[in-house]
């Protein structure tokens, strides 16, 4: 056999058709139980073993399912097609069958968005495959797996294995933390850099640099930003938000009579429960545990205000109570014979209970009651309906120049019924429609789409609404009310119905007329009637998230952004580009993205420190003057998800990579910004909380240097260290940018194990030699609590300690 290709090569040759093809086997496959996407192996002939390609990698990955494990892969046949000489891979995406999937390739290496078929009859014809496959097993390393076989020119296996083997090596070194740092650094002794500023390469960068993502992930909303101190107000939880959960979560009962939820002639048809009371003799109380527990302040008020309806006149005795009984603040409210009417009272906490119950008492007789709820009068700016002070002005102190809201997946929905829709979130609180939130939990919507436009505005900050392009979360386990088969029961196949596509593009356009249109236009009139005639200015909508950029994505995003351009000229769409910093989505997204003009895109990626460190060049090759970046979601990820000086410093070196790109990217945003501490769906986060403590994180003091001293122009400078090689420089950062008011700012980070004087050539800026006051976030990499200090830095030469961040500002002169 090798003889014959021998001669079969000499041949060709011979025959003046350029180099010799040699052909090997190649094996594709897919682990057991599909658990991995594309895998190849090969061998030089059939009697020698096979070797991988790479180490455990993947080609692709099915993209079919719900999140994580369900996205799996079986039975791989991968082919050439003879036709056009692509690669295509077809595979099985469900363990039970009915659902092939198929995606296209021209070298391996990039693939097409993949495409699911219920019938293999639907599959495309025009796949011809230019050599034979043979079904059969393979040891590859120790496992047997069941596979394809094929003949290929060797070419394709060393092209793929050194593609493959680049990126093996790529993931060792984005794996880097400094944990190893005494190794790859040692020797290393404290240096210095010479910083040459270049003033006359200086540009002009966004104002917007730093804001705020906000999703309700992690208790976020409910329990956590919004105010409302009663759990479960409006006796909507449901065991569809989380199993085990009823319209009494949050609540009990004690006394004498009994209750009952009832749905006949609700408050509102979009608030459909309410309880029912019937208080015997000694009186029957409803009590509320909060979202674990109330917190009250000793001499703060508290506003009650509920629903009640009642035949008779009828008091309700409320009052606030410690979990050992005493009674700390007390109110009554006299519900007269009528339909549902609402009561409001003032409670004033005559002691401080970080566990406190809200008890509502019916004397005796009847009485339905609904929309039970308790804030502080303390709000965030003092607003009924307003957020929790402290958590809304740490999120203010970041400076934020605008918010994302109100997610992420939350904002796409799990399956097409769980998109947020905006209309849903707006009107008085008993209109509301309560939403299950995909992270496992109930959102009242009390904080909804005007509540966000009021703390945007609150906090001078632009709004970034973002709504679904048509399509639910990727990973949505949910089928929607029109899914017919597997295909479009799972994921993002079931976009919304073309059908009903102009209604929902409507909802979109009339999003912008709430926030914009005059009070004549019947949505401004709805803002007006919410308490806000004048417009919110809107100039940001976001389409999408992260969205698989397919054929059910692509024809109703462009629907949107057609639709919106068209009515909304100056308003800016911000589209998407998938969930990673490359791959299919990405590079489709942003494809599309140019070819529509698309203002901005949303980049997000979740990567390490290493990542970080090792790609701090990754926007200086982008088209100036296209299509902007937005980079929605972003943090640094370490083994245990930690927040600590690493995590930030990552954080920090990387930012002043984006301040030198900021003419190309005009936003970015950390992600996920709030958690409650044990109700975490997601880490890291910015900031953790519980109901009496706000916990920033060294990453979250990162982002307030950088929002609290951003500048709209960038000095370009020239880093340079007798001796030093890459590997050493690349932890060092220096960012100067000037602000509106002509203040020079200078952000160094030192990520090394060993101190760094940076000598900054001032006298280029015309700035003469002098002390400054500075702040400086530094610790030992693990640290969790570092907090910034302030320090007095000299200038022009500072030495910055090891694993350290500082901001200088020198005042004009
Ligand atoms: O930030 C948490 C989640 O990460 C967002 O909801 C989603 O967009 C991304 O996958």
């Amino acid at each position: 056999m090798r003889h014959l290709r021998y001669i079969a090569s000499v041949l060709a040759l011979a025959a003046g058709l350029g180099a010799a093809a040699e052909d090997v086997e190649m094996f594709a496959y897919a682990m057991p139980e599909g658990k991995s996407g594309l895998r190849l192996a090969w061998r030089p002939s059939a009697d020698e073993p096979w070797q991988p390609v790479g180490n455990g990698y993947n080609l692709v990955n099915s993209d079919f399912g719900a999140w994580g494990s369900h996205k799996k892969m079986f039975s791989p046949k991968l082919m050439q097609n003879r036709l056009d000489g692509r690669w295509v891979c077809v595979w099985e995406a469900d363990p039970a069958g009915g659902v092939t999937a198929v995606a296209y390739s021209p070298d391996l290496r990039k693939w097409s968005p993949q495409q699911y078929y219920s019938s293999t009859s639907d599959i495309p014809r025009d796949i011809f495959p230019a050599r034979p496959l043979v079904a059969d097993s393979a040891v590859v390393g120790d496992v047997k797996v069941a596979g394809y076989r094929q003949s290929v020119d060797r070419a394709v296996i060393d092209d793929v294995s050194a593609w493959v083997a680049e990126r093996e090596r790529r993931s060792r070194i984005y794996a880097e933390t400094c944990a190893g740092d005494a190794d790859r650094y040692k020797g290393l002794e404290p240096f210095a850099v010479k910083v040459s500023p270049q003033p006359d390469g200086a540009k002009a960068i966004t104002d917007k640099l730093i804001g705020i993502f906000f999703e309700d992930i992690n208790y976020a909303a409910d329990g956590g930003l919004y105010a409302e101190l009663v759990q479960n107000r409006d006796f909507e939880y449901s065991a569809a938000d989380r199993g085990g959960w009823d319209a009494m979560t949050a609540w009990s009962v004690e006394g004498d009579g009994c209750t009952h939820i009832l749905a006949d002639d609700p408050v509102h048809a979009n608030n459909p429960h309410y309880i029912s009371v019937s208080a015997g003799a000694a009186g029957l109380s409803l009590v509320n545990s909060g979202y674990d527990g109330i917190v009250v302040t000793k001499g703060e008020r508290y506003r009650l205000s509920l629903f009640a309806r009642s035949a008779s006149r009828q008091k309700l005795d409320l009052s606030l109570r410690t979990p050992d009984g005493k009674v700390i603040g007390r109110a009554s409210v006299t519900v007269r014979p009528s339909g549902w009417s609402r009561c409001k009272a003032v409670i004033k906490a005559s002691e401080s209970c970080a566990d406190a119950r809200l008890v509502v008492t019916l004397r005796n007789g009847d009485a339905d009651l609904d929309m039970v709820s308790l804030f502080p009068e303390k709000t965030f700016r003092g607003r009924e309906n307003g957020l929790r002070a402290d958590l809304a002005q740490v999120l203010a102190d970041l400076k934020p120049r605008f918010v994302r809201f109100p997610g992420g997946c939350v904002a796409h929905g799990n399956g097409v019924d769980n998109i947020y829709d905006w209309k849903g979130s707006i009107g008085p609180l008993e209109t509301r429609k309560p939403l299950f939130n995909l992270w496992g939990y109930h959102q009242s919507r009390g904080l909804g789409y005007h509540e966000y436009f009021l703390f945007c505005e609150d906090i001078g900050a632009e709004p970034l609404p973002v709504l679904a392009a048509g399509v639910p979360c990727q990973n949505s386990s949910c089928p929607s009310h029109h899914s017919v088969d597997k295909v479009t029961s799972a994921g993002q196949q079931n976009g919304i119905p073309m059908d009903e596509m102009d209604a929902y593009i409507q909802d979109v356009l009339d999003l912008i007329e709430y926030a914009n249109g005059d009070v004549t236009t019947e949505w401004g009139a709805r803002r007006a009637e919410a308490g806000h005639p004048e417009p919110f200015n809107l100039k940001y909508i976001g389409i999408g998230n992260e969205d698989m950029i397919t054929e059910v994505f692509e024809p109703r995003f462009r629907m949107i952004y057609d639709a919106v351009r068209a009515a909304y000229p100056d308003v800016q769409v911000v589209g998407t580009v998938g969930p990673f910093y490359e791959g299919t989505d990405y590079d489709r997204g942003w494809e599309l993205a140019r070819e529509l003009d698309v203002p901005l895109v949303d980049e997000h990626y979740y990567v390490s420190p290493g990542w970080l460190v090792n790609n701090r060049g990754y926007y200086d090759g982008y088209d100036r003057k296209g299509t902007k970046v937005y980079l929605g979601e972003w943090a640094s990820h370490m083994d245990g998800r930690p927040s600590n000086v690493e995590t930030a410093l990552s954080e920090a070196l990387y930012l002043t990579d984006l301040e030198r790109n900021g003419d190309v990217v005009e936003m970015t945003s950390y992600a996920p910004l709030l958690a409650k501490e044990g109700h975490t769906q997601w880490r890291p986060d910015l900031i953790y909380f519980s109901n009496t403590e706000v916990k920033p994180t060294p990453d979250y003091y990162v982002q307030k240097l950088y929002g609290n001293n951003a500048g709209t122009r960038y000095i370009p400078a020239a880093l340079t260290a007798d001796g030093k090689d890459a590997d050493v420089m690349k932890r060092i950062g220096v960012s100067l940018v000037e602000d509106e008011a002509g203040d020079l700012i200078v952000k160094m980070v030192n990520m090394l194990p060993v101190a760094v004087t940076l000598d900054v050539d001032l006298s280029a800026l015309g700035i003469a030699a002098g002390t400054y006051s500075a702040e400086v976030l530094s610790g030992d990499p693990a640290k969790t609590d570092a907090v910034p200090q302030p320090a007095s830095l000299t200038l022009p030469e500072a030495e910055l300690p090891a694993y350290s961040f500082a901001v200088v500002r020198i005042p004009r002169r």
